[in-house]
């Protein structure tokens, strides 16, 4: 058996965690919002039409934002169509995904889904067909109190208390030439700064993102944010970054290899941040908003063909990814790497997280059910509140394709807030059990009270509707704890929560 040592220390923070670490996104984009969280008609449907199945699993999940309406939805998106008498609301053709949108589920809808699923709503604006006016126009409507035009016009929807929105994305993938009114990146900083400047004078209290790279393989990758940065530097707060892994040919070393990538992204973006700031002697802190994350690529040959036989349906089953057991093992890896990059990592959002590549599924006027990928998220959000603390890992390594020395053992670590110590791990090698010692002195009586585990002898193992627990996590043997040292037996291909106390 390979052997690996983890040595933690109450006195090795990273930082405290933003609870947003454990956000997520719903895009007017498939089913996410018809036939995902809204389907009115359905047995377990409200009197708003949300099904109460769908919002009890996304409590459960514990998201404590979900980013909202796109995606690249926004860059062609007019607020003012999602608000007032909904049999007044327009239906407009998405030039996005290709579908037509209804905007029977608007600003005011998703406010109120929102409190029913314990979140608040992380609002994106347009900054593609649209600038700055709207921006200020949509702030001043759902954050001012009263007494202006935007605000009376909530308040006569039958929102009289401001919606208190606090964090705001300025646009979508900007840099993208996919997106609706691409823009070059000094195009795209001039406009973000000019809409941010002007949202913060409507309410200095709001937090805004300024997008990143589409994905850290865009040509532009680097010189984008350093120079969309320089424009908004002052008045954004963070920078985004978005990204998708998946497995097309079926090299799972490689694949799970993929948070070393993931590591590599933000810690460039950091940096970029860090020579913007530099630069400009600024006092500022850009943190970054991984507001886009995910494995994506089991539907897209479904989705072609989804295309090919009905361009511009309403509520296409479009990105409904079935994840597997590989998927969720990746999963628990990236939650990891976020977890050890806590200090820049403020904000992150699972993407996305009904029916359109989610850990939640729904069948229409059927049942609701976790994917695979649901159970890592739902440990690392209940159990992964607290102090980050850096783990020390000494960890065999093997080599794939694309990676080398690829840590067998993944591992990230917290001191929660009730004094319990929360200890992550993924052995992601594909053939060697682990025997890892966790040196625990500097916490005095430590002893494991819990330990769950996820494993499966298949890596393409689903669920479905007929089958919801097939990956789904179990009791682990747990571990002894001799002289502050904890012993465990890591077995290949699985995730694990300890919770020691
Ligand atoms: O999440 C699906 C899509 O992926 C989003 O609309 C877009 O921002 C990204 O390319």
């Amino acid at each position: 058996m390979q052997k690996a040592k983890l040595i933690l220390d109450k006195a090795y923070t990273i930082a405290k965690i933003d609870p947003r670490m454990y956000g997520s996104f719903i895009e007017h984009l498939g089913r996410a919002v018809y036939g995902g969280i809204y389907e009115p008609g359905h047995p377990l449907a409200d009197e708003q039409g949300f099904r109460k199945d769908v919002i009890q699993l996304v409590r459960d999940l514990d998201v404590p934002v979900v980013r909202y309406p796109g995606g690249n939805f926004v860059s062609g998106f007019n607020w003012e169509d999602s608000v007032g008498p909904k049999e007044l609301r327009p239906k407009r053709l998405d030039l996005a995904w290709f579908t037509t949108e209804t905007n029977e589920v608007g600003m005011h809808e998703f406010y109120d889904w929102c409190k029913k699923a314990n979140t608040e709503c992380m609002y994106s604006i347009n900054l593609g067909t649209r600038g700055a006016e709207e921006a200020r126009d949509v702030v001043e409507y759902a954050n001012h109190k009263g007494g202006s035009k935007f605000s009376d016009m909530r308040i006569a929807n039958g929102k009289k208390e401001p919606l208190d929105i606090k964090l705001w994305c300025l646009g979508n993938e900007m840099d993208g030439p996919w997106q609706m009114e691409h823009k070059t990146a000094y195009e795209y900083g001039r406009r973000a700064n000019e809409a941010a400047k002007m949202m913060k004078w409507v309410d200095p209290s709001i937090e805004l993102v300024a997008c990143g790279s589409s994905n850290s393989h865009m040509p532009t990758f680097g010189d984008w944010e350093l120079t969309m940065l320089n424009e908004c530097y002052e008045n954004v707060d963070y920078v985004s970054l978005h990204t998708y892994y998946g497995n097309p040919t079926n090299d799972p070393a490689s694949f799970l290899g993929s948070s070393m990538d993931l590591d590599e992204f933000i810690k460039t973006i950091v940096a970029i941040c860090d020579t913007v700031k530099g630069k400009k002697h600024g006092k500022r802190q850009i943190n970054l908003s991984f507001d886009e994350w995910n494995v994506w690529y089991h539907s897209r040959e479904q989705d072609n063909e989804i295309w090919k036989q009905d361009k511009w349906g309403r509520a296409l089953p479009l990105l409904e990814d079935i994840y597997n057991f590989e998927d969720a093992l990746l999963v628990g890896c990236i939650l990891n790497t976020f977890l050890r990059n806590a200090d820049r990592v403020r904000v992150a959002c699972l993407a996305q997280l009904v029916n359109v590549i989610a850990p939640i599924m729904t069948k229409n006027g059927g049942g609701a059910w976790a994917q695979t990928i649901y159970w890592p998220m739902k440990y690392a959000s209940q159990y992964g509140r607290g102090q980050a603390l850096l783990p020390v890992m000494e960890s065999p390594v093997y080599d794939s394709k694309l990676f080398d020395g690829v840590p067998m053992a993944d591992a990230s670590a917290v001191l929660r807030d009730d004094g319990t110590l929360a200890v992550f791990v993924v052995n992601r090698s594909l053939t060697e059990d682990i025997e890892l010692t966790v040196d625990l002195r500097a916490f005095g009586n430590l002893a494991v009270k819990d330990h769950v585990m996820l494993k499966n002898d298949d890596l393409k193992a689903v669920n479905t509707e007929e089958n919801p627990n097939n990956v789904a996590p179990v009791k682990g043997p747990g571990g002894k704890v001799e002289d502050g040292v904890l012993t465990v037996k890591l077995e290949k291909l699985t995730w694990n929560m300890y919770l020691l106390g």
